[in-house]
């Protein structure tokens, strides 16, 4: 006590010798600096990046630097138009509204057109993913245009108007429950695709946490999750924390997600399988991890939903089985073969899914109620879906799943006996992913490989490349032909040197993108990209 006032005299006594305004000015000045510091360090951005960006910005107002990266920029952009390139037919393009109707026959003869603009890569069944059905099964694509036709106008905004289509979408996800081995408390909602039922978990995992108090979430994912992961970051403000793979199994680091798990964790990720590497992360040990400390867990079955479910060997565990897993994310317009715009979210409890309900009472339109994030939604997508679980059924699943499963693994088993051809992960479920060693470069590969139609999605930190395999590569001869190709591609990358449009290539475009420190090139790069895509040929 006696100490306590001295020191307290003590200070008074230091603190006289000062202007008591400017004592007063400094401490508003050193909270506000801190309390700002302290904002941004939990805002979803980091410090780090807000630094980076300023100075980034900064430096590109600088006119001459301006200049060169213009000159760059468009360069890319000539490529990228390039790329998107549509061959010449004679029609013209539409640019406002025709003022009378041209007719169905006209219609129907401009859409014939336009159906026969598909590239050599999809028409011969060169493409990694993108198309999951069998496209030669007649029978299920006349039965789809039958469905279409009867449910093209109804709308599950209006359950009492459109019974049929509400117990269509009811059954659907009953149906995945049981699939992903829920309970009977567990329920969920179907949407349009794998990146709206990820924003949607991520929505009401972060909902959760802000009903709780906190006002900053974050979430913990591994490096590998699916971008829809950082899409929703960004859309509903959730910091992340991004832990990396090993780079032996190609699974997240379980103990770098335990020390990256705080009081504002809103959810932990794990993949089943993950889209660059086609692994399944240690879906127990993140369970673990979430009931330990309390906090949703999410596994996104996006690839592996209509597949793991399936497959013989019964060993891998990403479902409700597993304690802690509370969401789950699942694509029937993937492996489930719907024709694309469904996807279901399931969750463990009424409680976690009642976190993703948006309901408003007071608006001047009346009490507006809505389970997903769209308003109107097509009921024909959720019929369409319905159709296909019941048409390909558990055995039609199983017969594509193991078919699926075992050419990975032709392919997986092929490329591993290339010399220069190094695989990431075990590539044993619907993804082969590797990279290239020994001095064979990538993007020369990877031209190769697009010379020969190969369509191969590219993968960046590490670069590689990866192909999704499909009902179409399940045919005879496709995986020997795919090696065979590969084989080649090693030899030719090997033996000779890289030609001019070799340098300048979409594949080197974005090797060369990696090695960019300013991450806001790469984004105008994308948005010129997307901005071809909208824009129609001259
Ligand atoms: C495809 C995919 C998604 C996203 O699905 P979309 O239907 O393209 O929106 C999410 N996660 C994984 C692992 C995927 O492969
Ligand atoms: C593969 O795709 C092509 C292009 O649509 C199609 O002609 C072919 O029938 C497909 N093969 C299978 C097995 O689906």
């Amino acid at each position: 006590m006696e100490n306590l006032y001295q020191i307290s005299d003590y200070t008074v006594h230091c603190l006289q010798q000062y202007n008591p305004i400017a004592l007063v000015a400094t401490t508003v000045l050193v909270t506000y600096v801190c309390t700002s510091l302290r904002h941004m360090y939990l805002d979803d951005m980091g410090i780090r990046k807000r630094i980076s960006t300023w100075f980034f910005t900064t430096v590109k107002r600088v006119p001459f630097i301006r200049k060169m990266i213009d000159k760059q920029l468009n360069e890319v952009k000539s490529e990228l138009e390039k790329s998107l390139a549509i061959p010449d037919h004679s029609t013209e393009y539409f640019k406002t509204i025709p003022t009378r109707s041209v007719g169905r026959e006209e219609v129907l003869r401009l859409a014939a057109i336009y159906d026969g603009l598909e590239g050599p890569a999809y028409l011969e069944g060169r493409v990694s993913g993108a198309v999951f059905n069998r496209e030669d099964d007649e029978e299920e694509r006349h039965m789809y245009e039958e469905i279409f036709g009867r449910f093209a106008w109804s709308n599950p905004l209006w359950p009492k108007l459109f019974p049929g289509v509400r117990i269509m979408e009811a059954e659907v996800v009953r149906m995945c429950c049981n699939m992903m081995n829920g309970d009977e408390k567990t329920c969920g909602t179907m949407s349009t695709g794998g990146s709206i039922s990820i924003l949607l978990a991520c929505l009401a995992h972060r909902n959760r946490l802000l009903k709780r108090g906190q006002m900053y979430t974050e979430m913990v994912v591994p490096s590998s999750v699916h971008a829809a992961f950082f899409k929703a970051a960004e859309t509903f403000k959730i910091k992340v924390r991004k832990i990396p793979v090993d780079p032996v199994t190609f699974k997240v680091d379980i103990s770098k997600m335990k020390a990256a798990i705080n009081s504002r964790t809103c959810m932990l990720v794990g993949s089943a399988p993950n889209f660059p590497f086609g692994t399944v992360d240690d879906i127990d040990a993140i369970g673990q991890l979430g009931l330990e400390y309390d906090i949703p867990v999410h596994v996104d079955a996006c690839l592996g939903g209509f597949l793991l479910p399936f497959l013989e060997e019964d060993n891998i565990r990403y479902d409700f089985r597993v304690p802690g897993v509370s969401s789950i994310s699942a694509d029937s317009h993937k492996y489930g073969l719907a024709p694309k715009g469904s996807s279901v979210v399931l969750y463990r409890n009424k409680e976690l899914l009642h976190n993703q309900y948006f309901c408003d009472a007071d608006w001047q339109g009346g009490i507006y109620a809505s389970a997903t994030m769209e308003g109107s939604r097509a009921g024909h997508n959720i019929a369409l879906c319905w159709a296909a679980m019941l048409y390909h059924a558990q055995d039609g699943y199983k017969k594509n799943s193991k078919k699926i499963v075992d050419t990975t693994r032709k392919i997986r088993d092929g490329l591993s006996k290339i010399k220069g051809i190094k695989l990431q992960g075990p590539s044993d479920i619907c993804i082969v992913s590797w990279t290239t060693t020994d001095g064979v470069e990538l993007y020369r590969f990877h031209n190769y490989m697009k010379e020969r139609h190969w369509q191969l999605n590219g993968l960046q930190f590490p670069a590689g490349v990866h192909i999704m395999v499909t009902m179409n590569h399940t045919h005879s001869g496709l995986a020997e032909s795919f090696i065979a190709d590969c084989k080649a591609a090693v030899e030719f990358v090997t033996q000779t040197t890289p030609s001019e449009s070799d340098k300048t290539s979409e594949a080197a475009i974005y090797g060369l993108a990696q090695s960019i420190p300013d991450r806001s090139l790469v984004h105008e790069f994308a948005h010129s990209y997307l901005d071809a895509v909208y824009k129609l040929p001259e």
